[in-house]
This record gives C-alpha cells, structure tokens and sequence, in this order.
C-alpha cells in the first residue's frame, strides 16, 4: 500500500486565491489594503526566511506587509514600545511577532502586549481561550492548516481516534482544542508520554508536532491512517547539502499511511496560508464587515 498524499501547496494555493479574491473585496470597503506587521527580533536565519516568505505572501495576495527588523540586542522596553504603536496604528490589521525571541525577552509579556484584535497569529491568551471555549475568533496558522488538511482526507472527523504528538502552546495545544471542537476523540502525547509507539498505533489520525527529524517510524503507523506531519528539520543530505526533514520517516511512513503530508510541500505552506486568512478576518471584523467568505 502507498499512502495518498495531501499536498500542502495545492491546498495553500487554493486558498491564498480565495484570500485574494476576498482581500480586493475588502479592500473596496476599507479604502485601503488590509495590512500585516511583521516583527523580527535578531538574525536567526530560519526565522528571516519565515518572515521574507510571509511577507512576499502577504503582498501576493493584495495586502500591504509592514516589516520590522530589529537586532538581537533589543530590549524588551523597546519591543513593546513597538509594538504599542503598531496596535495604535489604524493601517495595521494584524501583528506577528516572529518567534523564539531572545531568552533575556519574556515571551508571553510580548505576546500579551499585542491587542488580540491584531492578533493574527491567534497567541494571545485572550484568543486561546477562546478557542478552547468554543467560541474561535483568530485561530494560530498552524493548527489551523493542519485541520484544513486532515479535512481534505475525511469528510468528517467526528468520533475519529486523533493523536497529537506535541504540546506546545503554538501547535499541540490549540490544534487538541480545534480536533475537540470537530468532535475527534483526542489524545495529546509528549516526550513523558509512556508506551508512544503503541499510543500512535492507535491514531486513525496522527498529528507530529515534535521538532525532532524523523522521529515517528513506520511500525507507529496504524495501516491507513492519515499522518499530519508538522515538523520542519534542517539535517545534513547525502550530497553534504542540508535537507528539510519532517517529524516523521516519510519513506517507511507512506508504505502504511492512507494518507500523508509530505516535508516539504506539506504543513508549512498552510501556516502562511492561514495567516493571510487571520489577517483579512481581523481586517473585516476591525471594520465591522462581515466576515470574509472562505
Ligand atoms: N515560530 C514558529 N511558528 C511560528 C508562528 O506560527 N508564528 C510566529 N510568530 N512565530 C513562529
């Protein structure tokens, strides 16, 4: 068996058109473009090519992206004062503070700063609670392109055995509260998790959100199931070049899987995707327009 495979920039095409097509509508009404502000704090390089990626995306889809890049030793007084005037800034739509920030800098105190009106990537704890009462408003891009996905494999989720490897505020966590909400019978597993193996064999759907190249193998895979795989790893290629890897051992994977994302062209083209989409919602619901229709 070969499992079918959801392709992640079919999927995020699709949608970046709608988004497209709702943002010039929108735009009509506002005046102006909807716009998104980026903010980087230092030079990691992986974070830079998020940040050049979801601007070029933003720009794509008739939206105006706002950069902000500023150097590793910025303080966390600065950062805010920032980001106080992009939440009093009326072209501003949405805020996206690039993450993992500096250790010296207190993560949640910045997140906790963004109006959750802007808040595009849907971090704040005002928008998580939200989400984890059922009442959704700006919903984190991840998670909600890895729901999209799994989606696209069934028409339904409900009663559906889901598991969740990973629980990060980012990922894990508001993607158990999205699966919940569709009626999955959710299990989150992590790295204290006992019996894992057999705690994803038993995934009609199986979420990996882990950070760790390929770590899911073959023999974890109930035969059929639908593999979500969320992880992005630089590891050294045969040919001394680094390739991206995700989470799980694709190879061994699709030999069991009904259905698989692949790394890359998997996850990581939805999340941009769904940020766009956050971006025109907070734009509409700023201006008391309906919500945009996608
Ligand atoms: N770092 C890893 N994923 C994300 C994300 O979705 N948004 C932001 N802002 N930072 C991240």
């Amino acid at each position: 068996m070969s499992a079918k495979i959801l392709d992640g920039k079919i999927i995020a095409d699709e949608l970046r058109a709608k988004v497209a097509t709702e943002a010039a509508r929108i735009s009509a009404k506002l005046k102006r473009k909807p716009g998104l502000a980026a903010v980087l704090v230092g030079e990691d390089p992986a974070s830079q090519a998020y940040v050049k990626s979801k601007a070029k995306a933003t720009n794509e889809a008739g939206m105006v992206s706002f950069e902000h890049r500023l150097p590793e030793t910025t303080s966390e007084k600065d950062l805010l004062a920032l980001i106080a005037k992009l939440n009093a800034d009326d072209a501003v739509d949405g805020i996206l503070v690039q993450l993992p920030l500096p250790k010296r800098i207190d993560t949640s105190r910045v997140i906790e700063a963004v109006d959750p009106a802007k808040d595009v990537d849907g971090f704040h704890p005002m928008n998580a609670g939200k989400l984890a009462t059922g009442s959704p408003s700006l919903v984190p891009g991840t998670p909600l392109g890895c729901l999209i996905m799994a989606k696209k494999a069934h028409a339904s989720l409900s009663g559906l055995d889901a598991v969740v490897v990973g629980r990060s505020n980012i990922v894990g966590k508001p993607l158990a509260q999205l699966l919940i909400a569709e009626s999955a019978t959710v299990t989150v597993a992590h790295s204290r998790t006992k019996e894992l193996r057999e705690v994803c064999r038993r995934a009609e759907l199986l979420f990996v959100a882990v950070g760790k190249p390929e770590f899911v193998k073959g023999d974890w895979i109930k035969p059929g199931a639908t593999v979500i795989d969320v992880g992005i790893n630089r590891v050294p290629g045969a040919d001394g070049k680094n390739k991206l890897v995700g989470d799980v051992a694709y190879d061994e994977a699709a030999k069991v899987a009904g259905w698989i994302t692949p790394v890359p062209g998997g996850v990581g083209r939805m999340t941009v995707a769904c940020l766009l989409v956050n971006t025109l919602r907070a734009a509409a619901a700023r201006a008391g327009l309906e919500a945009p229709n996608i």
